[in-house]
């Protein structure tokens, strides 16, 4: 007779024999509580469901409203996967959970840092808000490259260039995880635009892909080890990515040998054949035609050796991204969150994310001495822009302001422009207290001029609305905001324009200007931060992630793929069988700036710029060519006030050929006078090129520093020597 145990004691005596072996690695741990799981256990972990109660599904008592849950086998100590959205904190979920969270800015923001390890704090801030509210898996890691500046979901990622998005991606990971919550890189792969999402077929060599989107991915797996990692909507060649053996098989599995897990994005799984592919977990199953990564996949692994086998290796590893982020051992625990303090790491982020992009005869900082100002437009007297979709996130109480989306089209009324506390009114006026500041929301350009006019300053708070689901048709600022803001600063040459936006848009009135600040989505006190800069008590020290073209013609394709041909929509799955291919291969792995340089033209602001209010200058670069290739210079700040600067190695010319490819970067705090000797050690796989592998053709290869990647010193050369090696 079989004795059943309860299964407290079961679990106890899990977690004792855990705590008797403390030195077991989590792949030895995985292997063990697999082998120990019965077949109806092994089909526990591989499907999730997306527990709201909107959805037509049971929810089960211990899950908690948010993107996912996946059941934990009790017996075994396995826990449940409790999974929140996303990249930029807690997401709210339309309010159906009413517990706020504390948004960072977005993620543009947080690559217009160029600072790793302020972004991997701000991961650890998210990471222990999502413990502390009970979750044990954020979705967080967004990292597509940002090749289509249109791209909806342009704030949410880190931007074009595979080392920054990479490495700060990476940070972000390793901040979240080391609170005991898997983080997940997403969205695998080339998901770079969101028109037409779930049919669109990108096509793209093999070398053009594993240099740019790919590399970035690999970069942030290899810096962060997140426990997972989604694939996307899209498809890739012909297979969806979710199907796709070359990304999850052979790229991530065989060639980077990532042990983690693949989980599906929400209703991107085609069918079971999947598991074969490489999908470990289909998440929000009820979202997909079938829940076929439990049913389906039963009767398969009974019936078939190779399923069979997949439903091991599936289960293993993810057992083994709970054991090596600490799951089972850190269990999450529901707790109070010091919002105040968190609020300023988000701030912290924001300070370093602003970008300086023009400063007119030192315009600013405004530093007192403006008498009265005229703030226009942009919200600014209720808070400042957030982006939309699964990524949104909202403080205490919810938005400060919310804009409707409007019209009738599918999830329309769950979507509006959210604006978020404080107030850069409040901001301003905390730190200007003896101004007369008047506010004009900008609907009317007359009554805009009119209280320019009168002012010693105007700052115009310009937005751009992105959202999750939608592309934007160009890269202007809405609403009639360019003809306001030209006739704004036609009224008041010291027109001093604050941008929020998504990404990179054109501003034809930038001459007229006296300052441009680009703020992008400034998340909780990031109305702060930006009356930090604007008074100069921050100097600020962010760089632009992704160039600002000149105008679309300059972009790899002038017109939006799928614009003149898809009806916009948030859901659109489109008809059976459609397919909108979009040519990738037009540009290859010359993403964002690589094109520019390329074609020899000149972006309205490139990749890498940003002013300060101090001078540096970089001086001594040397290269060596060792066991690996590293890089010196020394950096001095010139000026009169401490600042950071950002300087920047770019490989400007490999075997004689010329390139454009960032290969390293460092962020240098400096007071006036002072100067750093920076060392970079520069990645292999920057001066190679893919070849079936990574290639080095033998040759001079050229080097220089800048402040972006348009103002480039001195070129210094270095020879290599042919290599060629695996992942
Ligand atoms: C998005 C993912 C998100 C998921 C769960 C999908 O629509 O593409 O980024 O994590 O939903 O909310």
């Amino acid at each position: 007779m079989r004795i059943l145990l309860p299964s407290i004691v079961l679990s106890l005596l899990g977690s004792c024999a855990v705590d008797a072996q403390p030195v077991q690695s989590p792949d030895a741990r995985a292997v063990m509580t697999e082998k120990a799981m019965t077949d109806a256990e092994r089909a526990v972990l591989t499907y999730g469901i997306m527990p709201l109660p909107v959805l037509g599904v049971k929810i089960p008592a211990d899950a908690i409203p948010g993107a996912g849950y996946v059941a934990g086998i009790p017996r075994l100590n396995v826990p449940a996967l409790k999974e929140s959205d996303a990249s930029l904190g807690v997401a709210y979920i339309g309010g159906i959970r009413k517990d706020g969270a504390t948004a960072l800015p977005s993620g543009m923001a947080m690559a217009a840092t160029w600072n790793p390890a302020l972004i991997e704090r701000a991961g650890a801030m998210i990471g222990g808000e999502a413990h502390a509210k009970g979750f044990n898996v954020l979705l967080a890691g967004g990292i597509n490259l940002g090749r289509e500046p249109r791209n909806g979901r342009t704030f949410e990622y880190f931007g074009e260039d595979p080392l920054l998005a990479g490495l700060l991606g990476g940070a972000a990971i390793r901040g979240i995880q080391s609170k005991n919550v898997i983080a997940t890189v997403k969205h695998f792969a080339l998901n770079d635009q969101e028109t037409a999402r779930h049919f669109l077929d990108v096509r793209i060599s093999d070398a053009a892909a594993r240099e740019s989107d790919l590399l970035a991915f690999q970069i942030a797996i290899e810096q962060g080890q997140p426990g997972s990692v989604m694939c996307a909507y899209n498809k890739v060649n012909g297979a969806p990515a979710c199907a796709s053996d070359y990304l999850l098989t052979r790229v991530l599995k065989q060639d980077w040998r990532y042990p983690g897990f693949v989980m599906s994005d929400w209703g991107a799984v085609p069918g079971v054949e999947t598991v074969l592919a490489g999908l470990d977990q289909q998440s929000g199953a009820q979202l997909d035609a079938k829940y076929f990564l439990r049913d389906a996949l039963k009767d398969k692994a009974s019936a078939e050796p190779r399923y069979a086998d997949r439903l091991v290796d599936m289960n293993r590893r993810i057992l083994r991204s709970i054991y090596a982020v600490g799951l089972d051992r850190f269990p999450p625990v529901i707790k109070t969150i010091d919002f105040d303090a968190n609020a300023l790491v988000a701030e912290e982020v924001e300070r370093e994310g602003i970008v300086l992009l023009r400063n007119r005869a030192g315009a600013l900082p405004l530093a007192g001495s403006a008498r009265s100002i005229a703030i226009i437009g942009g919200y600014a007297d209720t808070g400042v822009l957030s982006g939309g979709g699964s990524s949104q996130v909202q403080g205490q109480g919810g938005a400060t302001a919310a804009v409707p989306f409007g019209g009738n089209m599918a999830f329309a009324q769950a979507f509006a422009q959210s604006y978020q506390a404080p107030s850069p009114l409040k901001a301003i006026k905390s730190l200007a207290p003896d101004a007369t500041i008047i506010y004009r929301n900008g609907n009317y350009i007359t009554d805009a001029v009119l209280a320019a006019r009168k002012a010693d300053v105007a700052i115009v708070f310009a937005t751009q609305w992105q959202t999750e689901g939608l592309d934007s048709p160009d890269l202007s600022l809405p609403n009639g905001q360019n003809a306001l803001i030209a006739a704004v600063a036609e009224a008041n040459p010291n027109t001093i324009v604050v941008l929020e936006t998504g990404g990179p848009v054109l501003m034809p009135w930038l001459d007229k200007t006296a300052a441009v600040v680009a703020a992008w989505y400034p998340g909780a006190r990031g109305a702060d931060a930006i009356a930090s800069v604007l008074f100069g008590k921050t100097n600020p020290s962010g760089r632009l992630p992704m160039t600002f073209p000149a105008s679309l013609d300059q972009l790899p394709r002038p017109q939006l793929d799928g614009s003149n041909t898809v009806e916009p929509n948030i859901s659109g799955r489109g008809n059976p069988g459609q397919t909108l291919r979009v040519d990738y291969d037009i540009e290859g792995s010359d993403v964002g700036y690589r094109w520019f340089a390329r074609k020899d033209i000149k972006p309205l602001f490139p990749f890498g710029y940003g002013l300060s209010f101090t001078t540096f200058d970089y001086s001594g670069l040397s290269l060596t060519a060792g066991k690996a290739l590293t890089a010196s210079f020394r950096v001095t700040n010139s000026g009169k006030r401490a600042g950071a600067a950002v300087p920047q190695l770019y490989l400007v010319s490999a075997a004689g050929k010329p390139v454009a490819r960032l290969a390293g970067f460092s962020k240098v705090s400096l007071m006036p006078g002072e100067t750093r000797q920076v060392q970079l050690v520069i990645d292999a796989r920057i001066p190679a090129r893919w070849d079936n592998g990574w290639a080095i053709v033998p040759g001079l290869y050229g080097f220089a520093l800048g402040d972006s990647a348009a103002s480039l010193g001195s070129v210094q050369s270095v020879r290599l020597l042919a290599k060629r090696w695996k992942d």
